[in-house]
């Protein structure tokens, strides 16, 4: 190879190698930012489950189908079979009630979108803010009235940071607030 040709390269082909991966980066990081900010991700789910109905008519208690939420991590999604406790006998011949009774029998769990998501480096836990008092809404929005489930509010550091600083104003109904951390550590362990 060629002096003048590796000159080339230099000169010409490797700005030309970092400009594409510069703004292969930028597009990346946008389109994953959006995906992250998430406000208005409703998506469509296999069986149109109604938390109007039974969170918001019916009354029966978010922990009732969200086990973790109170003591984990993790909300969790119910299992089919919580499901059944009621629905092997309600509405038995509806059309999405007969395919949760296929689902049950096939032993297959319902494949659920999911909609509210932070990425794996940054860490959240409900059990730490339902003990403080904090309700569901604060973060979700009125579940209760939601027929399908859509995000309403961003799930970005600065929504965190920005409760965490004001917590007085965001959950006016908490008789002691307490301001949750800003140190980096707190949420990048
Ligand atoms: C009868 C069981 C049941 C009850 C009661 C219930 N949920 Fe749910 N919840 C589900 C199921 C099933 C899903 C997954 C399907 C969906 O998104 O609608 C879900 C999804 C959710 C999600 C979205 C999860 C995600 O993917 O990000 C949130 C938030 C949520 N529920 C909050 C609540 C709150 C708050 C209450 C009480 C006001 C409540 N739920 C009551 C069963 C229930
Ligand atoms: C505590 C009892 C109970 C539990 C638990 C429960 N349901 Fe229901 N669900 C009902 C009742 C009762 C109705 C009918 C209400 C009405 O029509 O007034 C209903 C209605 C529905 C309907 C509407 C059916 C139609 O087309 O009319 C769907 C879909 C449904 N439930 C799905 C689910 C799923 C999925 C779960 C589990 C995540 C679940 N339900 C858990 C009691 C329950
Ligand atoms: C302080 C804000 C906050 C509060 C309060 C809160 N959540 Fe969440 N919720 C989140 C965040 C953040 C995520 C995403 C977590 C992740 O990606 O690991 C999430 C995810 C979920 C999920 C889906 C994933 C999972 O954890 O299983 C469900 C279901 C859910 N929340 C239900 C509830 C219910 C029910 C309540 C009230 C009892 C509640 N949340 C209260 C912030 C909150
Ligand atoms: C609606 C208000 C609110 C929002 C939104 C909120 N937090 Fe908090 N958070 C609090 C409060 C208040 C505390 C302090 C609770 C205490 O000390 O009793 C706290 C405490 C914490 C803690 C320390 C306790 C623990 O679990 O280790 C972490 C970490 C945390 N939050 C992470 C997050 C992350 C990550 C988000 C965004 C995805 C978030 N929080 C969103 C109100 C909020
Ligand atoms: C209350 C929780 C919380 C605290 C405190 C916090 N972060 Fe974050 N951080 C998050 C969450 C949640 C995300 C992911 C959502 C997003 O990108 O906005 C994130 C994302 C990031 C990212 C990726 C940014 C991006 O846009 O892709 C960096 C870098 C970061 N944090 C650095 C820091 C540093 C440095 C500090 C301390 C000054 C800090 N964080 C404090 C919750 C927190």
């Amino acid at each position: 190879m060629s002096n003048s040709f590796i000159d080339y390269l230099l000169r010409i082909r490797i700005p030309v190698i970092v400009f594409v991966a510069l703004a292969s980066f930028a597009v990346t990081y946008y389109v994953s930012r959006a995906e992250r900010d998430g406000v208005g991700y409703t998506p469509d789910q296999p069986i149109n489950f109604s938390h109007k109905l039974h969170a918001g008519d019916m009354k029966i208690d978010c922990q009732y189908c969200h086990t973790g939420v109170e003591t984990t991590r993790f909300a969790t999604i119910p299992s089919t079979q919580l499901c059944m406790n009621c629905h092997a006998v309600a509405r038995t011949d509806r059309p999405d009630i007969i395919r949760l009774t296929e689902y049950y029998n096939s032993g297959k769990p319902i494949p659920w979108s999911r909609i509210h998501r932070i990425p794996d480096y940054a860490y959240f836990n409900h059990s730490s803010h339902i003990t403080a008092g904090i309700q569901c809404q604060s973060c979700h929005g009125d579940i209760q009235n939601m027929e399908k489930v859509g995000q309403v509010n961003p799930f970005t550091m600065g929504a965190c940071l920005d409760c965490h600083r004001n917590p007085e104003q965001k959950m006016p109904y908490l008789k002691q607030v307490k301001q949750g951390p800003d140190y980096c550590w707190a949420c990048h362990r």
